[in-house]
């Protein structure tokens, strides 16, 4: 691997211990369902982004997961169908996900590297996807490389925490910094000590702008999140379900008060 900075040093140090508390996943049943009945937790956008991924032509398509981590969405497209080759800078998690696929029988290409450099080659992959990484990375030469490595119009499908820089500086407020988040935390993440890294940002309007730069127009865009995972967590699925709801009345306002946000367009080269 070539040399990494320093951002990438201290994220690669913190998926040690989490992956160390991961690797009873390899003693537990793989679990199908959200590729079984995506269409059960229609709210959420975890589930959504599958309801959307499953109305795609996935079949012997060559697909690139960024940043991994445990190989879920690896796994859940290769059980689909498609040709999956997968990456991350956790060497720690990429053995889980090797474990994992192994024990389901799924032949995929798993590798190590960074998003910012990548190891394949030029016009390789149908579709690419990044569930929760951007926020981990330094966008700019991630994006060029997922540009890279894609094929003229293949799809990007992006689903990442959100943030518009205006609801952030709310939330960085000394009020709530100090009282209202310590106060809610074990509410909302059901830990005092969420998975959250040291340098890992919610993408903001801008950020979304970078990455969006090299796509043409959205074939899918939906914002998720207004109070769920910020003032209720979305165990509770009536808020949950009437948050969705009132995104989706909201409509484009989503960009000023969402807290995560799904696209997919093609890429343009
Ligand atoms: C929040 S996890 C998401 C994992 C997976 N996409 C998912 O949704 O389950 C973030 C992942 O990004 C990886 N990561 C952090 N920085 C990275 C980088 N610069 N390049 C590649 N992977 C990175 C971490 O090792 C971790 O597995």
């Amino acid at each position: 691997m070539t040399e990494l900075t320093d951002r990438q040093k201290r994220e690669l140090e913190y998926h040690v211990g989490h992956a160390k508390k991961n690797e009873n996943r390899l003693d537990k049943p793989f679990d199908w369902e959200i590729i079984e009945n995506p269409h059960r937790r229609w709210w959420n956008a975890h589930w959504q982004m599958y309801t959307y991924l499953m109305s795609c032509d996935l079949k012997n398509k060559n697909i690139l997961v960024v940043g991994c981590g445990f190989g879920e969405d690896a796994l859940h497209l290769a059980r689909l169908g498609a040709n999956v080759s997968a990456f991350d800078l956790s060497p720690d998690s990429l053995e889980i996900a090797k474990g994992l696929a192994a024990r389901e029988g799924l032949t995929i290409d798993f590798r190590q590297m960074p998003a910012e450099k990548l190891q394949y080659p030029d016009s390789q992959f149908d579709y690419v996807l990044a569930r929760d990484i951007l926020h981990h990375v330094d966008i700019p030469p991630a994006i060029d490389e997922v540009v890279r490595v894609a094929k003229p119009g293949a799809l990007f499908v992006v689903n990442e925490i959100y943030s518009h820089s205006f609801t952030d500086k709310i939330r960085r407020s000394a009020l709530v910094e100090k009282i209202v988040y310590p106060a809610m935390l074990r509410f909302i993440y059901g830990s005092n000590k969420p998975y959250i890294t040291k340098d890992e940002r919610k993408l903001s309007e801008t950020d979304v702008r970078i990455i969006r730069k090299p796509l043409r127009q959205a074939e899918f865009f939906r914002y998720f999140n207004f109070i769920v995972t910020r003032l209720l967590p979305d165990r509770i699925r009536v808020f949950a379900k009437l948050d969705q709801i009132l995104l989706r009345v909201l409509g484009p306002a989503g960009f000023w008060v969402a807290g995560r946000v799904m696209f997919s367009a093609r890429i343009d080269k």
